[in-house]
C-alpha cells in the first residue's frame, strides 16, 4: 500500500473526458470543505498538491491523479455549497451522478464526513444515492483531531450518531474509517483498505 509516486493527470470538466487507459479509480467525495483534498495531500504526502481552502467550492472539475503509475485517486468538486456564492456552485446532480453511473473502473467512493459537525442530511442522502446505485463506498470521518467545548459535540460522538443511523438503515453497512489530515490519523489504515479494494 505504498505511495512511491504521484502525478496529477488532468482536470476534467466533463466525465467523457476523464482517462480513459481502464486503471482502477477511487472518488473522493463529500460535502464542500469536509476536507477532500487535504485527505488527498495526507494520502500522498504533499501539502499543496490538491489544492485546500478555506473557501467552499475550490475543487470544479473531476481531477485525476495517478498514483505508482497504477491507480487513480479522484478529487471531485463538493456538494452542499451552503454559502457559495452562485458562480461557484456545481450542478451535482448532472455532473457528478453523471461520472458516478458510467465509470466502469471506480472501486469505490471514499465519502467523507465530517466528524467535527452533527450528522447532516445531505450526506445521508448521498450515501443513499450511492447505496441504490450499487456504488461501493467507504465512510472516512475527516477532522477526527478538532475538540469542541461548549455545546458542540465532540468527533467520536458525532461518529458514534452517524454510525447508529447507518446500522439502523443499511443490511451491510459500509466500512468507515477515522481521520486527520493535521495528525495524519487513519493514513495508513486507509491506504490499506484501498490496496485490498483493488486486489479483491
Ligand atoms: P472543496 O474543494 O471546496 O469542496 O473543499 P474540500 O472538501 O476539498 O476541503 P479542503 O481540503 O479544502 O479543507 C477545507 C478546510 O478544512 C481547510 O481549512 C482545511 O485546512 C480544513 N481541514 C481539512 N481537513 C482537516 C482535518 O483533518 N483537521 C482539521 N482541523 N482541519 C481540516
Ligand atoms: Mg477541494
Amino acid at each position: 500500500s505504498h505511495i512511491k509516486e504521484v502525478q496529477f493527470v488532468k482536470s476534467s470538466s466533463r466525465p467523457r473526458d476523464c482517462p480513459k487507459d481502464g486503471k482502477p479509480e477511487f472518488a473522493v467525495l463529500g460535502r464542500s470543505n469536509v476536507g477532500k483534498s487535504s485527505l488527498i495531500n495526507l494520502l500522498v504526502r504533499k501539502k499543496e498538491f490538491a489544492l485546500t481552502s478555506k473557501k467552499p467550492g475550490k475543487t470544479q472539475l473531476i481531477n485525476h491523479f495517478l498514483v505508482n503509475k497504477s491507480w487513480y485517486i479522484v478529487d471531485l468538486p463538493g456538494y452542499g455549497f451552503a454559502n457559495a456564492p452562485d458562480s461557484a456552485r456545481t450542478d451535482w446532480s448532472s455532473f457528478t451522478k453523471g461520472y458516478f453511473l458510467n465509470r466502469e473502473t471506480l472501486v469505490a467512493v471514499l465519502l467523507l464526513v465530517d466528524s467535527s459537525i452533527p450528522r447532516q442530511k445531505i450526506d445521508l442522502d448521498c450515501a443513499n444515492w450511492l447505496g441504490r446505485n450499487n456504488i461501493p463506498m467507504t465512510f472516512v470521518f475527516t477532522k477526527c483531531d478538532k475538540v469542541k467545548g461548549g455545546k458542540g459535540k465532540r468527533p467520536d460522538e458525532n461518529i458514534k450518531d452517524f454510525q447508529e443511523f447507518i446500522r439502523e438503515n443499511y443490511h451491510e453497512p459500509p466500512p468507515w474509517i477515522m481521520t486527520s489530515s493535521t495528525t495524519s490519523l487513519g493514513r495508513d489504515e486507509l491506504l490499506l483498505h484501498m490496496s485490498q479494494l483493488r486486489n479483491y
